[in-house]
């Protein structure tokens, strides 16, 4: 008998027939050692305005497990992947289809920080592992924080938090805030303002606008008439690059400086000018220089014919927590406090610096102010060394 062509069917077959039990015995251990492929349910974005994030996420997701042989945790990987369309009323049916008819192992998503309320109803219902890639929703690792649940991205209140600091910096007093009216502008809002005013900043105008909407028009025309020395905004994706070009076809890009968070990442391209030169505080710049940054960018570039950005990055540190968390386990997606004994234990190498997670399961982590130059937000400096998230609510933290 060949050994390569000796497969499990074969092997039933001839340990049955009590012939040729040697080499049965011989391979038993290697073929029973064989684990379950490991079934990750990819929840995401892939149309409408964050259809962009979706598909950079999954990119950086299948780069890490491409670099470790197809495998997570020692087990391969088969992926499951479902359309959430940020469409926050199916995002509970969604997960719980990927649980109960899918029969996914673990969650993985999302980028909408509403879809991201109903994924979490269904982890702590269901117990099983849920990645967030980027999703910012306090309550995530904030009231409804759990063991089983984690995120490798970052908080709404984190990435906007040092945006008020650096606006004082520059000598910006006053500033208006714009946005979609939804949790993820809103926590947003809460943290640049509670950010920027404790350092005597002056809000003095908040514009709103229903998510994805972007019929920008009749707000920038009050936005004008106020007046502020500099605007912060959040917007993201398709959103983004029709808010930044409205921004300047206003003629406000040289009168009122425009600072952000998101609002020129994956973007840069379609956006042209009307992006150069903004000013974004984020946990990601395209050129850091740390050979985990320059290892991933290659091979990203190289697989993908893409240029990665911070959502590739959220999505490739998703998969290495993951392998991190399911190695100590060896592979046991169920033995959720191993998991997460190893993940809070763990200094991950990321390619935006190393970074420590939370008792709360938040990335602890560098903020950087970053300059949108030709097609990269590059590093300026560090803009808030260390920032943890409060974890408001978290009993876990
Ligand atoms: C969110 O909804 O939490 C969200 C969406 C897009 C981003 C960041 C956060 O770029």
């Amino acid at each position: 008998m060949e050994h390569h062509s000796f497969d499990r069917r074969q092997f039933l077959k001839t340990a049955a027939g009590g012939v040729g039990v040697a080499a049965a015995t011989l391979h038993a251990p290697y073929i029973i050692a064989q684990p379950a492929k490991i079934r990750v349910g990819l929840m995401l974005p892939y149309t409408g305005t964050f259809a962009v994030l979706g598909a950079a996420i999954q990119n950086g997701f299948r780069l890490y497990v491409a670099e470790r042989g197809g495998k997570i945790g020692g087990r391969e990987v088969e992926y499951v992947n479902l359309d959430d369309e940020s469409d926050p009323a199916k995002g509970a049916e969604n997960s719980n289809r990927l649980v109960t008819r899918d029969k996914v192992d673990v969650l993985v998503g999302t980028v909408h920080s509403g879809v991201q309320m109903g994924m979490i109803k269904i982890a702590r219902d269901s117990g099983l592992l849920l990645i967030i890639p980027n999703a910012g929703v306090g309550a995530a690792t904030g009231e409804l924080c759990a063991p089983n649940i984690f995120r490798s991205s970052f908080s709404n209140w984190q990435t906007i938090h040092a945006v008020g600091k650096v606006m004082i910096e520059k000598g910006h007093k006053t500033a208006a805030w714009i946005s979609w009216k939804y949790a993820a502008g809103e926590e947003r809002f809460a943290s640049f303002k509670e950010g920027y005013e404790k350092l005597g900043g002056k809000i003095v105008k908040e514009l709103w606008l229903p998510f994805p909407n972007v019929e920008f028009q009749a707000l920038l025309t009050e936005l004008a008439a106020a007046k502020p020395e500099a605007v912060a905004c959040f917007f993201a994706g398709g959103g983004a690059v029709k808010f930044t070009k409205d921004y300047e076809a206003a003629g406000l890009k040289a009168k009122i400086p425009l600072y952000s968070d998101f609002v020129t990442d994956g973007t840069l391209q379609a956006q042209g000018s009307s992006a150069q030169g903004i000013l974004t505080t984020l946990n990601y710049a395209d050129d850091l220089d740390f050979p985990k940054n320059r290892q991933f960018r290659l091979n990203f570039a190289k697989t993908y014919k893409l240029q990665p950005d911070v959502h590739s990055m959220h999505g490739y540190d998703s998969a290495q927590l993951l392998d991190i968390g399911l190695r100590a386990v060896k592979g046991d997606t169920r033995a959720i406090k191993n998991i997460a004994r190893a993940i809070e234990g763990a200094t991950i190498d990321s390619p935006r610096g190393k970074f420590t997670m939370s008792k709360a399961h938040n990335p602890i982590q560098d903020f950087y102010l970053r300059e949108a130059v030709g097609d990269q937000n590059k590093f300026v400096k560090v803009a808030w060394k260390a920032l943890a998230d409060p974890a408001r609510g978290c009993k876990m933290a």
